[in-house]
């Protein structure tokens, strides 16, 4: 007898639905067919056990088991569950009628428990626009599934559920989850805020600037001197996720297989922050089975990479181009997959390798050492970053006194508004939907200086000795602090200001 069952394969982060012919005839053996790897082959022996231990079998006759289409890889065990009830259904140990209106999907282990999978978001919703009525999986990812409404979601825990379910039509409690309300609810529960940093006003101001125009920023200062609660902070002041966005950077987290069992959307933007030690592959995503990095899962959310100058060069190279093209695409012989990258880059150094600034008497560095440790990151990775804001400690008597800094509500406000201001803006636009994302027709259309303000970027320029690049980052810079000032145009103050943010351009930085 064939039947059919269904289960998903993903690329990228796309899922696409794999069908599983089980054909049972006279004779014996067992066939697998259709680009399985090594992982699914193996599935016959845990399937065997898993059976066996249920009071099921795998019979001794002729097996044919054809995934298709033939042409896409088929890796990993999440198809155990579904060519075990294709099995149990073809062979007629279990009634089968509705089995193809289900996706089915997960590990077994040998005693026919039902093991976590990755990837079941990007699976449940294609499965919905299927018209799957179901989805049948391991209770720990059905959380994660349930977001999609409109399929029904079943968690299981053993085989022998799934076998009562199809067999004897007895119920499995299905997961449901209102994904709005759930969505709602937790939008801005932030563990950490503004208002616990006292003073640094200078450097909460620079914050709200990279903030609201989605610039990257790096903090340069000494040891203590708040830089990493500050970094810690930004998402806090962030405007908040759309839903589509939440839905964007969790499926790339179930892809990754990074939500947990309590996790079904991320309301909250994500805030990656991997060690210096950390590889290109773990940074940038990669594998021989590809896996979303560090990068893909700060979409839409922030990239904290403390002590840049400690990484390897390697991985600051590879960060390059996902930094100008918001995704990162990997390569393997026989196809390529692509993950959104789309995040801010927060970075933060001391000003030396003995941790103080140039003309601190504390600083040990000499000369070479310190032009040797700004090599390390400048180029490339440095020309990427809009803002570069000095962090010098506050003084005992203000860390002491109990007056608390503003909330970050407060600053998320302004920086809410400030973007409204560019959606608008940039609403015909396909690429550029705020001023970070601007390239050099936008910077030509909006970003027009008046006469004064031209005077003022050639003084700037010349005394400074800037690059043309320095140069188009501090207008984009200008214009979101424009906007922060409801100003349609970029006046000479914005432009001040902006030009205070590129410390590491200003020719006095080695002393
Ligand atoms: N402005 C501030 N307001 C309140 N607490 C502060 C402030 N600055 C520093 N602190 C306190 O000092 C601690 C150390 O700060 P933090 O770890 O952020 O410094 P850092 O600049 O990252 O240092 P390092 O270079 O050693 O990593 C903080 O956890 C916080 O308790
Ligand atoms: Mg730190």
């Amino acid at each position: 007898m064939l039947v059919k069952t269904y289960g998903s394969t993903l690329f990228g982060i796309e899922a696409t639905t794999i069908t599983v012919e089980v054909n049972i005839n006279k004779g014996v053996g067992y066939f697998l067919v259709g680009l399985p790897d090594n992982a699914v082959k193996e599935s016959s022996h845990r399937i065997g056990a898993a059976l066996n231990n249920t009071g099921y079998k795998i019979p001794k006759k002729k097996i044919t088991i054809n995934m298709a289409p033939a042409d896409l890889r088929k890796e990993g065990s999440a198809y155990d569950l579904t060519i075990a009830m294709g099995i149990l259904a073809a062979s007629e140990q279990v009634r089968g009628e509705e089995i193809d209106q289900y996706l089915i999907m997960g590990e077994l282990s040998l005693d026919g428990n039902v093991n976590p999978i990755r990837g079941v978001l990007p699976i449940a919703i294609q499965a919905r626009k299927e018209g799957f009525k179901g989805f049948i999986l391991p209770k720990e990812n059905a959380k994660e599934a349930a977001i999609v409404n409109d399929l029904e979601v079943y968690g299981v825990e053993n085989i022998s559920e799934v076998i009562a379910f199809f067999d004897k039509g007895q119920k499995i409690e299905p997961t449901v989850i209102d994904t709005r309300k759930e969505f709602y609810q937790n939008l801005a529960d932030f563990p950490f805020d503004f208002a616990d940093v006292k003073g640094q006003e200078n450097v909460k101001r620079a914050m709200e600037v990279a903030a609201a125009g989605g610039h990257n920023i790096l903090l340069i200062g000494p040891p203590g001197s708040g830089k990493t609660m500050l970094a810690k902070r930004i998402p806090s002041i962030l405007p908040s996720l759309s839903l589509q966005e939440a839905l964007e950077t969790t499926k790339i987290h179930s892809v990754a297989g990074k939500l947990g069992k309590t996790t079904s959307l991320l309301t909250v933007r994500p805030f990656a922050s991997p060690h210096h030690t950390i590889s290109d592959v773990a940074l940038v995503g990669g594998g021989s089975y590809p896996q979303p990095g560090e990068i893909s899962l700060a979409h839409n959310g922030v990239l904290f990479l403390d002590e840049l100058p400690e990484f390897q060069r390697s991985v600051l190279e590879v960060m390059r181009q996902p930094l100008e093209d918001r995704e990162v695409t990997i390569s393997r012989a026989k196809f390529t997959v692509t993950y959104p990258a789309s995040f801010m880059l927060v970075a933060s150094m001391n000003p030396s390798p003995s941790g103080f600034f140039p003309d601190d008497p504390q600083n040990t560095s000499s000369q070479a050492e310190m032009q040797r440790y700004m090599n390390k990151i400048s180029g490339p990775l440095l020309d990427r970053i809009d803002l570069h804001i000095e962090v010098t400690p506050v003084a005992f008597e203000e860390l002491s006194a109990d007056r608390n800094g503003e909330k970050s509500v407060d600053l998320r406000e302004r920086v809410e508004k400030a973007r409204t201001i560019q959606t608008e803006r940039y609403a015909e636009l396909d690429h550029v939907h705020y001023n970070a994302q601007m390239g050099p027709t936008e910077l030509d259309n909006f970003c027009e200086l008046d006469q004064k303000s031209k005077d003022l970027i050639r003084r700037a320029m010349d005394k400074l000795n800037l690059s043309a690049r320095a140069y188009d980052r501090i207008l984009r810079v200008s214009r979101t602090i424009a906007d922060l000032d409801k100003s349609e145009n970029i006046s000479s103050n914005h432009l001040a200001e902006a030009i205070q943010y590129r410390s590491l351009d200003r020719g006095d930085w080695m002393g």
